[in-house]
Parts: structure tokens; C-alpha cells; sequence
């Protein structure tokens, strides 16, 4: 356990962050004295007889229903996500953006205004963008890191401010000090997408933020095999959020629910490797005579570095690099890797690595990229839990090629 989670026992109070991503939300005598929290794989509840429909329709007795309302195995993950993040409550869903989709969704009406900060998940902006605009709530896209722009966007009928931090690829740091004075100046709720943080790194919850989101699909699960996603926040407003989510369906299946809680055991040992990997990693590649610039929070030449250093405790297992050269240099580099995979996730065991230019941005000119920072020669690498040698050796043959 590296010492800056250690450091953070105190403040989320009981027991550390390991024992709770083994334990927490979940019963200690299981059904069958099973040892693993059972998969309930069932669309729907059964009642025993009238009078336990009353209890539940009447005096509000706790049971299930119907799949779509609740399910056991997915309450457990949520209780174990709130612990871990410091949360009131959570939701579960069956990827991260319908966790995004359907939170803000439930925050907004017609006539409505929201601030979202233009380093966000590109799909989250595309939807802020394209498609809130139907219902008749109006967005406003200000640059990541202007804080008096932000300040200014804010109108009477702004509901929120959302942002994410620290942000893909160049993972940019968005002060969380800063925005929490500014969304009380204004009476606004604050959003933060904390997919690359996670609540081992950073803890928004503490810095008075409104609603966490989380994508699960990345270091919560942790295992490059399921989508998952989750908010986490104040009772109130999650409850809201449950509710639209009993609607729109993003249900997260009871096997997925499993996975993730299995994953979330190791997550503080695999994130603590990461952060660990990431850095050796970032200072390799700073060195390299191939390497034009890197980007990594926990390094000083990153712009955001004194801030990350303040609201974070460890980097996170992303690493983003320029090389020198033009595409068909980055091209050969891709091609020669022997050990990191080629893929646009990040936060599993398996190190991947992705060309933003060749895939995520690969509908867009070169003009329209080079505006947004995505250069041609642009990588950004997803840290996996392998030995952090084999993984230098890889790049460093790979930057040779
Ligand atoms: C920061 C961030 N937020 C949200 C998402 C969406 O999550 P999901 O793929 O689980 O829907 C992603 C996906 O890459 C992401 O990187």
C-alpha cells in the first residue's frame, strides 16, 4: 500500500482502503455460508403471499421486484463503491456513459444551462453538445483550466458545471479547490468524471464535489473484461438518479456485477503497481532521445503538477508521449511493440496502448486534431500490472525500430 493511501485511512474513516475493497457492502454470512458474494441472476422477484407485497408496497419493508428496479448482487457493488469513494450512495450501470447520459439527464430541464469543460470524454461532450440540445437545455463549452471563463459562463438557469480530471490524453488536472468556491459563489452543483483517478488517487467527494461519475469498465473492475459505470454522491440526488435509471434501463447484468465486485478487491493493489509503473515509465521516456515531450501529472514538467500533487495521491497508470518523427515513425513504433497490446481502453492488468490520431480521432482532419493537441505522433499508454522492466524494454525497442 503505497503511503499516500495510508495517509487516507483517517479521512474515509473505519478500516483502509484494501480490507474495505475485499469486504465492504457485503454481508458477512452470504447465502449458502458461500464465501463470494452469490450471483442473483434473476429478471424477476418472487412474494411469498399478499401480506409481503403489503409489507413492501405499504410500509416500505425491503425486497426486489423486478430486475430493472434492483438487484442483490448489484446493491453489493453499490454499497462497496460508496464506501470506497466516500459516498452517501451509488448506482450502478451497464457502461460508464449511461452513468453520465442518465445523471445528467436527471439534473436538467427544458430551459435549462449547463457548463461542461472541453478536456471532457469525447462522447460525453458529443452529447452535451448534439444531443441535450433537442430538449431544449443549452450548453456552454469553456476551456479546460480557465476558471474566470468558467466563472463567466455561469447564467441564472446553469444547473451544473461538469468536468473531468485528469483528462484524456494529456491529463490535465482540473482544480477542485477552485471549482468548489466557484460553484458555491454561483449555487451550481459540481460533476467530476474521476474514471482516470479513481478513489485510491483522488477523493472528490472530500474537496465538496456534488456527483462522482465512474467509468467501472476501467481500474474499478480492472480486468479488461466488462463495461460498468456508476455515480456516486449525496442520497438525495442519486435517489433522482435511480429513478430515472428505473426508466431509461442501463441495467448492469448480475454477472457483470460479480466481476466487478471481484475486481474491486484487488483494485487498491493494482492501482497502488500502476501509479508506481506509470511514473517509472514517464521519467524512462523523458530521458528517451526519441522522445519529444511526456505527460504525466506526477512529473514536474507537467503544467497541473503542482495541482495534482495537492488534491491527488498518485498519478494514475495512464502515461501520454510525443515521439519525434511524423506518423509513419509512429506507425513502426505500434507495429514493433511485442508485449503492450494495441487498444483504446486503459485502467486492466494488460498495458495497452493507443494512437489517438490513427483511432479515437481518426474522423477528424488534420487541422481539426492538431487544434485539439492530437498531433500525429501522439500515444497514449494504459499501464497494466506487468513487470515495469518488461514493459520499458518493449518501448525502448519499439522507440529503436
Ligand atoms: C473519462 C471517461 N469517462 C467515461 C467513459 C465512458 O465509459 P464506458 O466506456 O464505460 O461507457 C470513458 C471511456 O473511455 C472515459 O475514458
Amino acid at each position: 500500500m503505497p503511503k499516500s493511501a495510508k495517509q487516507k485511512k483517517t479521512a474515509v474513516g473505519g478500516k483502509s482502503l484494501s480490507t474495505r475493497s475485499v469486504h465492504a457492502g457485503e454481508p458477512r454470512r452470504k447465502y449458502a455460508d458461500s464465501l463470494m458474494t452469490p450471483i442473483i441472476q434473476t429478471s424477476t422477484f418472487t412474494f411469498e403471499n399478499s401480506k409481503a407485497i403489503e409489507d413492501y408496497t405499504k410500509k416500505g419493508k425491503e425486497h426486489f421486484e423486478y430486475g430493472r428496479y434492483g438487484n442483490p448482487t448489484a446493491k453489493i457493488a453499490e454499497a462497496r463503491l460508496a464506501d470506497l469513494e466516500g459516498a452517501e450512495d451509488c448506482v450502478v450501470f451497464s457502461s460508464g456513459m449511461s452513468a453520465i447520459t442518465t445523471t445528467i439527464l436527471s439534473l436538467v430541464q427544458s430551459g435549462d444551462h449547463i457548463v461542461i469543460t472541453d478536456d471532457s470524454y469525447k462522447k460525453t461532450l458529443e452529447f452535451c453538445k448534439s444531443y441535450l440540445k433537442q430538449f431544449g437545455i443549452q450548453c456552454t463549452i469553456v476551456p479546460f483550466g480557465d476558471y474566470g471563463i468558467l466563472e463567466k459562463a455561469i447564467k441564472k438557469n446553469t444547473r451544473f458545471v461538469f468536468s473531468e480530471s485528469p483528462t484524456n490524453p494529456y491529463l490535465n488536472v482540473f482544480d477542485l479547490v477552485k471549482i468548489k468556491e466557484i460553484a458555491d459563489r454561483h449555487n451550481v452543483l459540481t460533476l467530476i468524471d474521476s474514471t482516470f483517478s479513481t478513489p485510491l488517487n483522488q477523493r472528490p467527494i472530500e474537496f465538496g464535489m456534488d456527483l462522482v461519475l465512474q467509468s467501472a469498465t476501467k481500474y474499478l473492475a480492472g480486468h479488461n473484461d466488462i463495461l460498468a459505470g456508476a455515480v456516486l454522491g449525496r442520497m438525495e440526488l442519486i435517489e433522482k438518479i435511480r429513478n430515472l435509471h428505473k426508466s431509461m434501463g442501463g441495467l448492469i447484468d448480475p454477472h457483470c456485477c460479480y466481476l466487478l465486485l471481484r475486481g474491486l478487491k484487488t483494485f487498491p493493489l493494482r492501482v497502488a503497481k500502476q501509479n508506481e509503473s506509470a511514473l517509472k515509465i514517464a521519467r524512462f521516456l523523458e530521458d528517451h532521445p526519441r522522445v519529444r515531450k511526456v505527460y504525466y501529472p506526477f512529473i514536474e514538467s507537467h503544467p497541473h503538477y503542482d495541482i495534482a500533487k495537492a488534491q491527488m495521491n498518485g498519478g494514475g497508470g495512464v502515461v501520454t508521449f510525443d515521439i519525434k518523427g511524423n506518423v509513419s515513425k509512429a506507425k513502426r513504433l505500434l507495429d514493433a511493440l511485442k508485449l503492450c497490446y494495441i487498444g483504446p481502453s486503459l485502467g486492466g492488468v494488460e498495458t495497452l496502448i493507443t494512437h489517438p490520431a490513427l483511432v479515437t480521432y481518426y474522423d477528424y482532419t488534420r487541422k481539426e486534431r492538431y487544434e485539439l493537441g492530437i498531433t500525429d505522433t501522439l500515444f497514449r499508454l494504459a499501464v497494466g500490472v506487468e513487470d515495469v522492466d518488461d514493459l520499458i524494454e518493449d518501448l525502448d525497442r519499439a522507440l529503436q525500430a
